[in-house]
């Protein structure tokens, strides 16, 4: 019920204008070294022109927020970007005029880890979304990492289930001793 009030709450901006910037995954995982595409989608309009299109991306942290990626008048920036990123980023022009952004993100470090967003602006309207990645280290096994996140139910489930089937192994026994108990008793 809260949830459904929160995600009513959160939604409302973006249902009261026509303009709307999504993320098509909200979380990645990856592993160092490896490559990733980050994937925002963006409301178009027939007439837009590339022109017109402001982008703005930041890894969102505690201290700075360094930047992934900055497009002015579709043109992309690239003294805006952080030392972090730059020689790394690469963004599919050809997509955007679809109102797809894909930032292609190449040999990831572990402080690429966190929370990505974009602004994306045009003449008249503007709009975000935040996306999550997260880098395991190279010599980490992700599976592990994976398992860890919802161990509970599976392990509870499994030591209920093998209670019942214990119990269950031990009932006719039970029973059978029962009567003879009974029936010898009443002899
Ligand atoms: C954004 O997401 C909503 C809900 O999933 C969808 O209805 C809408 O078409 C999306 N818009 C864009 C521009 O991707």
């Amino acid at each position: 019920m809260v949830c459904w009030i929160l995600l009513l709450i959160s939604l409302t901006p973006f249902t009261w204008g026509t303009f709307v910037v999504n993320v098509t995954q909200s979380s990645y995982q990856a592993e160092e070294n490896h490559d990733i595409t980050l994937d925002w989608t963006f409301t178009t309009t027939a007439h837009m022109s590339l022109s017109a299109v402001y982008i703005f991306c930041q890894l969102l942290t505690e201290d700075k927020d360094p930047v992934l990626f900055h497009l002015h008048e579709g043109v992309e920036v690239p003294e805006s970007q952080d030392k972090q990123f730059s020689g790394r980023v690469q963004f599919d022009k050809d997509v955007l005029r679809e109102g797809r952004l894909r930032l292609h993100v190449s040999r990831l470090r572990t402080e690429d880890s966190g929370l990505y967003r974009c602004e994306v602006k045009t003449d008249d309207d503007a709009g975000s979304d935040k996306c999550r990645l997260k880098v395991t280290a190279a010599a980490d096994e992700p599976e592990p990492l994976r398992l860890t996140e919802s161990p509970e139910p599976e392990i509870w489930g499994l030591h209920i289930g093998q209670g019942l089937r214990a119990a269950a192994g031990f009932l006719p026994p039970c029973f059978i001793l029962c009567f003879a108990y009974l029936f010898f008793k009443n002899m």
